[in-house]
């Protein structure tokens, strides 16, 4: 299945999939975000927003967009400043249930990096929920246990970072 996989980037006919991947992932959490502001990530920064296309069906996606380091979007708010910054923040990333195990979010990590690498970023941040800091670790982030973050991220989120 992996060669039939690709990664492009986001268009406007792809929400309702990623909403949809989106909800499913946390719908057991209060991490959930309405979709104007999933889009509101994605429109700050599209060449940095990737989906990975599997035969029409969306598959899995990533967002990622500027933010300064240790900042990091309001689940409950729209963007509403581009961030000029050299670090890029990865705001989410969910792979599909029946996608999961085969390899396909370190592939969509490793372009994210390459993409970002050629956009001038020196680090990605990202902020690890629903206890996945191991899963962050193994794809070289490291935590910095120091930074509070709130209480909407949920009681373990960890935020994280690698240089580019
Ligand atoms: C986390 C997620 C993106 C991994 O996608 P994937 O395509 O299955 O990942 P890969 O195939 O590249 O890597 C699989 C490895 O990650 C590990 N892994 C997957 N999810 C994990 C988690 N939540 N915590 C720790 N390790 C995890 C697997 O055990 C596997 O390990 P192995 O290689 O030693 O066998 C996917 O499970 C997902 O979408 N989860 C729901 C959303 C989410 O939690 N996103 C990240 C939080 S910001």
């Amino acid at each position: 299945m992996g060669h039939d996989v690709h990664i492009r980037h986001v268009s406007d006919g792809d929400w309702s999939g990623i909403v949809a991947l989106e909800a499913s992932a946390y719908t057991d959490s209060a991490l959930s975000e309405e979709r104007a502001a999933l889009e509101s990530r994605a429109h700050a920064s599209p060449a940095t927003c990737f989906v990975l296309d599997f035969e029409q069906q969306i598959a899995g996606y990533l967002l990622a967009l500027p933010y300064p380091m240790f900042q990091y979007p309001d689940l409950s708010r729209m963007e509403e400043t581009i961030f000029h910054s050299r670090n890029l923040h990865l705001h989410d990333l969910v792979i599909g249930e029946s996608f999961r195990g085969r390899g396909l979010a370190k592939r969509l990590l490793h372009h994210l990096t390459v993409t970002a690498g050629s956009k001038m970023y020196e680090r990605i941040s990202l902020i690890a929920v629903g206890g996945s800091e191991t899963f962050w670790s193994a794809n070289e982030y490291k935590a910095h246990h120091e930074v509070a973050l709130p209480r909407s991220y949920g009681a373990d989120a960890v935020y994280m970072s690698k240089a580019v």
